[in-house]
């Protein structure tokens, strides 16, 4: 059987009761989790004032990627589908507010109210269809839609992914900037299969905020650049767009010919208006857009 916990079960019954326990009892797990977080909140890059923020943390969980925004002074709210998860999470007292949500189902929170969303080690989870009722590409939408509209202006999203593939990966930063986000894929340890890690840095907000992607770090620990690399896979990949499709402008609209616009204009000669004199550029062809 796979490995992947994406491909044994739904999220909401592979965490169970005893393999929600057995996630948080495992000290090798709670110390990646936190690796991961501290990464995630460091690409965050919120401003260094002291000011606490208020967070999301999607996919918390029993609170182990909440408890560094906890650490770092922030207030959170952390959504999870799995009841056992965050009975765990109650039970270990963590600081956040707590929500049993579907993040596929989008996150139903006030516009604009968020300072920064993380996610560690779950958005992979909306690739699967675990339902009859599950379209994917329909949950990532909803997902990122309501991701954007609750995030405050300017604000970013941090989304650590372990997606399956290269088009799993693609799917997810495609419905992130259809979504409106400006970002990319930042992959630190690209060239090692064990500590490779993936993050979506998305921001929110006008094109005027900086969208310029932070670097992923190298084996060393040192940030790196595409320019190491001369393998393409492990490249970041850079989308700095926003990438809202753009509406179509009508290119076919027929329009009437000279003959047609000189004799109307003939017409209200005769009636008595003024119109302007005939001339070469009368009825002349425009271009379809400027
Ligand atoms: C590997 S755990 C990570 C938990 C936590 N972020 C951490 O770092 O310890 C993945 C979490 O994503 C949650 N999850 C998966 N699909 C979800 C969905 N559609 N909505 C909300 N949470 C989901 C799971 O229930 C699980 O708690």
């Amino acid at each position: 059987m796979s490995s992947r916990p994406e491909l044994q079960a739904p999220p909401e019954i592979f965490y169970n009761d005893a393999e929600s326990r057995k996630y948080t009892s495992s000290s090798r797990i709670m110390e990646i989790q936190a690796k991961l977080s501290e990464r995630a909140l460091e690409l965050l890059a919120l401003p260094d004032d002291g000011v606490p923020r208020l967070m999301l943390d999607i996919g918390c969980g029993s609170g182990l990627s909440g408890e560094t925004l906890s650490d770092s002074g922030h207030q959170w709210i952390g959504l999870d589908i799995s009841q056992s998860m965050l009975n765990v999470a109650l039970e270990r007292e963590v600081e956040g507010d707590l929500l049993l949500a579907d993040m596929g189902q989008g996150l139903g929170l006030r516009p604009g109210v968020i300072d920064g969303a993380i996610s560690i080690s779950a958005v992979q989870w909306l690739c699967n269809a675990d339902k009859k009722s599950h379209e994917p590409r329909l949950r990532l939408k909803a997902f990122f839609g309501s991701l954007y509209r609750c995030l405050a202006r300017g604000a970013r999203a941090v989304l650590q992914v372990y997606p399956e593939n290269i088009a799993q990966r693609e799917l997810i930063l495609g419905f992130a900037m259809r979504a409106g986000f400006a970002g990319g894929v930042v992959v630190d340890y690209p060239h090692s299969s064990k500590s490779r890690k993936e993050y979506l840095v998305l921001t929110c907000g006008p094109p005027s905020v900086s969208t310029a992607l932070p670097s992923g770090k190298n084996e060393d620990g040192e940030d790196w650049s595409d320019e190491d690399s001369e393998d393409e896979e492990n490249q970041t990949v850079c989308i700095s767009e926003r990438h809202r499709p753009r509406k179509k402008l009508k290119l076919t609209k027929k329009t009437k010919g000279r003959q047609w616009v000189l004799n109307k204009k003939e017409q209200k000669r005769r009636k008595g208006d003024v119109v302007p004199a005939d001339s070469k550029y009368t009825a002349r062809k425009r271009k379809a857009r400027f």
